[in-house]
């Protein structure tokens, strides 16, 4: 009887260009495409095994999960199991290497791990459009952790033809994320809530209709390699994704006041030839993008804005992969 164990790493993600709003919830098809980078040592690490335990367990940073949390997991697993015609318990022990929920997208290297640790550990072998597009099942952004490096998520309109797919390696553009950390509290309303609330802010189809440019924007600064067309596309396309979330039904106001704070002193900074440009998911964290040769005064600027409690650099990185 062959071992049913697997390991595997997958890098958190942070869009440039935001996915917000789906177009079908149970597949997760987004409104529209999206464009990432997978961060280094931002990222999960995820052991599955089956037929070594009684019942299914789910271990997340040493605390044995239950209820809705355990659910999902289980529920993304009981998928894999069916297409295969396995039975048996599993046992999943997951490690992250950063603050969960606090707005640094571990559902995203989360559900990524989890994706090729289970198939892995079920001797499937997946191409890796294939195993994108089932990261996605567990959560939307969760299949931009697989490729490597800089990613476009290709919205689709069906489970195959939604998936991620690499633009550039990592080592393209010395890009560097300087995460401003301002509060380590879990958000108190999640994406899964926020995807569908979205629908209900009248701003939310102005935002599909621009999103479109900002894609080409974007995938023009990357070819061109110009920084300032990148950033300030980035920086736009993060505040018109938190104009549909500050009107949706609910409000929902992922921001705190040192969030704002930074964003101001950003404008300034620019002002002073200094190009760093923010870019908020959901949740009070900033994440400032600049290019490699700005990192240490971009990092000293954050350390002197009162209430940033920490600061987290993170530089592109492979996705997914076997340990
Ligand atoms: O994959 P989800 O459902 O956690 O949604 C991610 C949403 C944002 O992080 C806010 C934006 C994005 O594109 O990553």
């Amino acid at each position: 009887m062959s071992v049913k164990k697997a390991t595997a790493v997958a890098p958190a993600n942070i869009a440039f260009i935001k996915y917000w709003g789906r177009k079908d919830d149970k597949l997760r098809l987004p409104a529209n495409n999206s464009l990432s980078m997978n961060m280094s040592g931002i990222e999960t690490t995820t052991t599955v095994e089956f037929g070594e335990s009684e019942q299914d367990t789910v271990i997340i940073d040493g605390h044995l999960v239950k209820g809705q949390e355990q659910e999902r997991v289980i529920s993304f697993i009981d998928r894999v199991r069916q297409e295969v015609g396995v039975t048996e318990p599993v046992r999943v022990q997951s490690k992250n290497s950063f603050p969960r929920s606090a707005g640094l997208a571990s559902s995203a290297s989360g559900f990524a791990a989890l994706a090729l640790a289970t198939t892995a550990a079920l001797h499937q072998e997946l191409t890796e459009q294939e195993l994108s597009s089932l990261a996605r099942l567990g959560s939307g952004s969760a299949c931009r952790s697989i490729p490597d490096g800089f990613v476009e998520w290709v919205a689709g309109d069906s489970h195959e033809s939604s998936y991620a797919y690499s633009l550039y390696p990592p080592s393209y553009w010395d890009i560097v994320d300087v995460i401003a950390l301002t509060d380590y509290s879990p958000k108190d309303v999640g994406s899964t809530t926020g995807h569908v609330a979205a629908q209900e802010s009248p701003f939310y189809q102005v935002r599909l209709d621009h999103v479109e440019d900002h894609l080409k924007l974007a995938k023009r600064a990357f070819a061109a390699k110009d920084f300032p067309a990148l950033g300030e596309v980035i920086e736009k396309d993060s505040l018109s994704m938190h104009a549909v979330m500050m009107t949706s039904n609910p409000h929902l106001y992922y921001w705190n006041g040192v969030t704002l704070n930074i964003l101001k002193s950003l404008q300034q900074w620019r002002a002073d030839n200094l190009l760093a440009y923010a870019t908020i998911d959901a949740g009070p964290n900033v994440h400032v993008i600049c290019q490699q040769q700005d990192q240490d005064e971009v990092i000293r600027g954050l350390k002197n804005i009162d209430g940033v409690k920490d600061v987290m650099i993170a530089t592109p990185s492979l996705g997914a992969h076997l340990k």
